[in-house]
């Protein structure tokens, strides 16, 4: 039985890993930070909370890392914690240049020491490609960050291709473009409407404040990228692999998706800060633009190339973008019901 060791098993690609990875018949470890009320609610909506072995974990901790790894003995190190939330990043950029820049060498220096044959994967991101160098993006565009999150990332994604050349490690690099589930975060802005527009549609009346419209993402099903993050530890080789749909969605185009998911047939009017829609059968204002959102600077369009896992790792994502809002806008209906 294989041994994989998760940091971020609390999160949403983590509870989406490990239910992957005990389906598969692996022994599955996890790091958890400490928290004032220990839930799991993840892995508990999955149905995995009690088939895992969770341990006390915090990436800013050196010894505490050091440990996990001498005791834990993982086959598979899937480097999945981070501060995951760009807009946080700008208020938290130290913070966040240590859990997920300075954070993977803690992990990468310990393996080489303590269990060099550990198959590594670290959890790189299409936020690295910010003011887009290319279009689509793939493995070999020139990264542009443009967050503290952005930043810290690239460092991440850099001293593990370092590791894999000059210790010959099996470190690989997943750079993932959106990806998203029930499962998400309320922060971020696909769950953040998804959320809003349940509370709507069951007789809410505040409209959903947003920021920046016309962004543009690359959004697949966290449940399809997490296979892909363990189809790029089983090859003979480790590598960098982007992960995406290659099509790209704006907010609205998202926010239309979803509202359709739950009965709403949307009129948009106005531009920018005066940006409205309302919902035509009821004549309510469901969304309204407030500048607060709006981050210092932008990622305004997304793209991404995956030519490159198709081929070598067999990998599709299989959800497509409006069926990934309706399951979501679903979800969060039927949850508030
Ligand atoms: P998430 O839901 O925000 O999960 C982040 C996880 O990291 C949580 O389990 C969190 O623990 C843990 N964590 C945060 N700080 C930590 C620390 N100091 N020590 C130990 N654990 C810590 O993020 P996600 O969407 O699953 O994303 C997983 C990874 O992929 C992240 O590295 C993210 O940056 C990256 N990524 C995500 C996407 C995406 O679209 N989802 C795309 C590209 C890359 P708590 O539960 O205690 O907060
Ligand atoms: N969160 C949020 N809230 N975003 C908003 C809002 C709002 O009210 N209004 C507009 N947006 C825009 C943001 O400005 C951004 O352009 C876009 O919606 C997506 O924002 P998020 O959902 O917060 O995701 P992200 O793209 O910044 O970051 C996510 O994807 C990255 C991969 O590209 C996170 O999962 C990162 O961890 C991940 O690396």
């Amino acid at each position: 039985m294989k041994k994989a060791f998760i940091t971020g098993i609390t999160g949403q690609d983590g509870a989406y890993l490990a239910k992957l990875l005990l389906d598969k018949g692996y022994e599955v470890h996890g790091g958890v930070r400490r928290i004032s009320q220990p839930e799991l609610p993840r892995l508990e909506q999955l149905g995995v909370a009690g088939d895992v072995h969770l341990h006390e974990f915090d990436l800013t901790e050196m010894n505490n890392v050091f440990r996990v790894i001498r005791d834990v003995e993982m086959d598979e190190f899937y480097n999945l914690a981070a501060q995951s939330f760009v807009g946080a990043s700008w208020d938290l950029p130290i913070y966040t240049a240590d859990v997920d820049g300075m954070a993977v060498v803690r992990i990468l220096d310990t393996l080489r020491s303590v269990r060099p044959e550990t198959r590594f994967y670290q959890a790189s991101t299409s936020e690295m490609f910010g003011l887009v160098q290319e279009v689509p993006q793939k493995e070999t565009t020139r990264l542009y960050p443009r967050s503290p999150y952005g930043v810290a990332k690239v460092y991440g994604h850099y001293i593990t291709m370092n590791y894999r050349e000059s210790f010959g490690m099996h470190a690989s690099s997943g750079i993932l473009f959106n990806h998203e589930s029930p499962l998400r975060g309320k922060e971020f802005v696909t769950r953040k409407i998804t959320l809003g527009l349940a509370k709507l549609a069951h007789g809410g009346s505040d409209p959903i404040e947003l920021g920046n419209m016309d962004a543009q993402r690359d959004w697949g099903f966290a449940g399809d990228y997490v296979e892909g993050m363990w189809r790029m530890l089983q090859q003979p080789q480790a590598d960098d692999y982007v992960l995406a749909t290659n099509v790209t969605t704006s907010i609205r185009d998202f926010f239309t998706y979803a509202a359709e998911a739950v009965g709403m047939d949307l009129a948009w009017e106005g531009e920018g800060e005066a940006e409205t829609a309302t919902d035509r059968k009821t004549g309510r204002q469901v969304m309204k633009v407030n500048p607060k959102f709006y981050r210092p600077a932008e990622v305004e369009l997304l793209i991404g190339d995956a030519s490159k896992a198709r081929e070598k790792l067999g990998w599709e994502p299989r959800v497509q973008i409006r069926e990934l809002a309706a399951m979501m806008a679903k979800s969060d209906y039927d949850a508030l019901r």
